[in-house]
């Protein structure tokens, strides 16, 4: 008979999308022998056998520790080029992508290899694979202000090959007061600003993040339901929130899929797309988020349609760009 939903998922933005969270378990061990340092794991086996969380914190410490495998140019345009083959798969068809350069500093990589190996990636990324994509580049924010005023000085020379810039990581203990200055600066080089906020953090966390930072779109945000007068805020200046359900699922910030709030944040008309976040930890890419939708939640054909043209709305791009993709979705 008839399907009652798409088989396929429909044509997405990935907004929330952290390019080193989609290095593949087999790929850490592979670069981990490649590049002579070692491995996080003493096999595929072990490390995947890690890949259970109980919170945020319990995934960023293997994430970080995953990551010190990543030390050439060619790594990081394999990362962007797996990242690209696995979001067409998943009918992606923009993606603004996060990336932290932070991370690979502290690595002992200069932040020209990143760059050259992602940007070497990507530049090609509408014709190569139908993605047209852009880079954010996030501080993190448990090495502080300082720390993130030093990553953005350095990636200044890199200025056009990012569109904005994001805040990631442990989100309890360092809240958004702390990254005014640098948001500040990032501002005036006419960066676009967002930031991870009410993943973990309370609903004040979005807030601030709002009028402290003045970022444009939230990452994540689910927190934010805990308060009726910010999400009434959300929907009159239609804030665009980057939602990750298997995420969170996977971090326990949420119970079960069952209990996630974004059923109800669409119903009150907050402009809510569907994310990865770090899909190889978190169980997949955005056409498993959106399955898991329809089979867990029971979201209906017309609230995916809808979930995907917010994707769009939510994005870093001109009107006309927008409502050609929103015409491809309907
Ligand atoms: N870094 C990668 N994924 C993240 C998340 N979901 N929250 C904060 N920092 C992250
Ligand atoms: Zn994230």
């Amino acid at each position: 008979g008839v399907p009652v939903f798409p088989l396929t998922s429909p044509p997405t933005a990935e907004l929330h999308i952290h390019l080193e969270g989609t290095i593949e378990p087999a790929a850490v061990i592979e670069m981990a022998r490649r590049n002579g340092v070692p491995a996080p794991a003493a096999d595929l086996d072990e490390l995947l056998s890690r890949y259970s969380f109980a919170d945020l914190q319990s995934f960023l410490d293997l994430h970080y520790a995953n990551l010190t495998v990543l030390r050439t140019e060619q790594d990081f345009f394999e990362l962007a080029t797996g990242y690209l083959d696995r979001a067409r798969a998943a009918n992606i068809r923009r993606a603004e992508i996060f990336f932290d350069p932070q991370t690979h500093l502290g690595n002992g990589v200069p932040v020209g290899a990143v760059m050259a190996g992602i940007t070497g990636a990507l530049a090609d990324s509408e014709r190569t694979h139908g993605i047209s994509t852009d880079l954010i580049m996030c501080f993190l924010r448990d090495r502080g202000a300082a720390a993130a005023d030093e990553m953005l000085t350095a990636i200044l020379p890199f200025r056009d090959a990012i569109i904005g810039v994001g805040l990631d990581s442990t989100e309890i203990g360092f809240p958004p007061e702390l990254f005014v200055d640098v948001y500040a600066r990032a501002a005036a080089e006419g960066l676009h600003l967002v930031a991870h906020a009410g993943e973990e953090g309370g609903p004040e966390t979005v807030t601030a993040a709002l009028d402290l930072l003045h970022v444009e779109r939230v990452d994540h945000g689910i927190r934010s339901v805990e308060d009726p007068d910010l999400v009434r805020r959300l929907r009159d200046e239609q804030v665009p929130l980057t939602v990750c359900p298997l995420s969170n699922v996977a971090l326990r910030t949420v119970d079960t899929l069952a209990d996630h709030p974004l059923p109800g944040m669409l119903a009150d008309g907050l402009l809510v797309g569907v994310n990865s976040d770090d899909p190889p930890y978190f169980g997949g890419y955005v056409d498993r988020n959106y399955a898991a939708l329809r089979t867990e939640l029971g979201m209906t054909a017309a609230q995916l349609e809808q979930l995907a043209l917010n994707s769009f709305e939510s994005c870093f791009l001109d009107r006309a760009v927008k409502d050609a993709y929103q015409d491809e979705v309907r």
